[in-house]
């Protein structure tokens, strides 16, 4: 078994972003620009949004944090999308998840320019991307992308079985899987909560490629799975003791797979640093670069 280690792979990629945006910056160009919105309290919001500022930094892109309280209305948080997207010196916006219960979040990605979202959920960048169109792609998903891109995992041919239809993470994995992009052209099924047990553990048991994003610790344990699978683990829950762990159960399923990611230190790492590989593209197509 050997890890697929998201840290080092997050860091080549920051290293390449930063050393591109020095040379604009050395010709004259302002910094790329990230904008996040959080609103609320949210504890795992809070670390990831800290993570996304941090790779800003370590990118050399500049980013503004702005945080609203719980109670603010849509109109208001509209309002506030508005102004953002005509800012020219923001390259990119995002608007954390979750939200509070009484904002619709379609409303408030709807409204996000699709220039600017660089989260890949708007219909457009969605839609693009489904269509093999250039767009900006789900981060995780991306990132899990240039994960086994880096690894020369072969992708081609391969029956990849993603379980969690998410528009975040399950849905855009499975299009950008079994699309003929560079890393794909997979044979993909999507399983959901609705999928019968027998019929999960038919696939599961001869994939090539898991993916596993349904948010339940120990999920995918050693009897699921088929010898030499590759494991890709997108789950982050944190157990009572306050340790983190992903979706598989780890010690006993580790043994079976080829690759597997670890958590931490895995997909969410990947997630950072495709969200500053698709603000970089952003940045690029804003000032016409390239
Ligand atoms: N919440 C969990 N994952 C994500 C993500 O990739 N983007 C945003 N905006 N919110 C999230």
């Amino acid at each position: 078994m050997k890890l697929l280690d998201g840290k080092l792979c997050a860091e080549s990629l920051v290293k390449d972003i930063s050393r591109r945006v020095a040379g604009y910056v050395d010709s004259g160009l302002r910094k790329p620009h990230m904008t996040v919105i959080l609103v609320g309290e949210h504890a795992p919001s809070e670390s990831y949004v800290k993570s996304k500022i941090t790779s800003c930094k370590s990118a050399g892109f500049e980013s503004a944090l702005l945080r609203f309280p719980e109670q603010i209305g849509e109109a208001e948080l509209l309002a506030k999308i508005a102004e953002i997207n005509g800012d020219h010196a923001t390259d990119g916006l995002i608007v954390q998840l979750p939200l509070p219960k009484h904002i619709n979040p379609q409303n408030i990605i709807n409204a996000i320019d699709p220039v600017k979202d660089i989260d890949g959920f708007h219909p457009t960048n969605f839609g693009r991307m489904t269509l093999g169109q250039k767009a900006f792609r789900p981060a995780t998903a991306y990132g899990i992308c240039k994960l086994l891109q880096f690894y020369e995992i072969p992708i081609k041919g391969k029956h990849c079985v993603v379980i969690g239809r998410s528009n975040i993470v399950g849905k855009p994995i499975s299009i950008m899987l079994s699309n003929d992009f560079e890393i794909g052209n997979a044979t993909v099924t999507l399983a959901h909560i609705e999928t019968p047990r027998e019929l999960l553990l038919d696939e599961t048991r001869r994939a090539d490629i898991i993916v596993v994003a349904v948010g339940i610790p120990g999920f995918i344990t050693e009897d699921m799975v088929k010898e030499g699978v590759v494991m890709i683990d997108v789950g982050i829950n944190r157990l009572e003791s306050g340790k983190l762990v992903g979706d598989v159960d780890f010690d006993g399923v580790s043994e079976k797979c080829s690759w597997i990611t670890p958590v931490p230190g895995g997909v969410g790492r990947m997630t950072v640093a495709a969200l500053m590989v698709n603000t970089l593209m952003a940045y690029t197509d804003n000032f016409n670069l390239e």
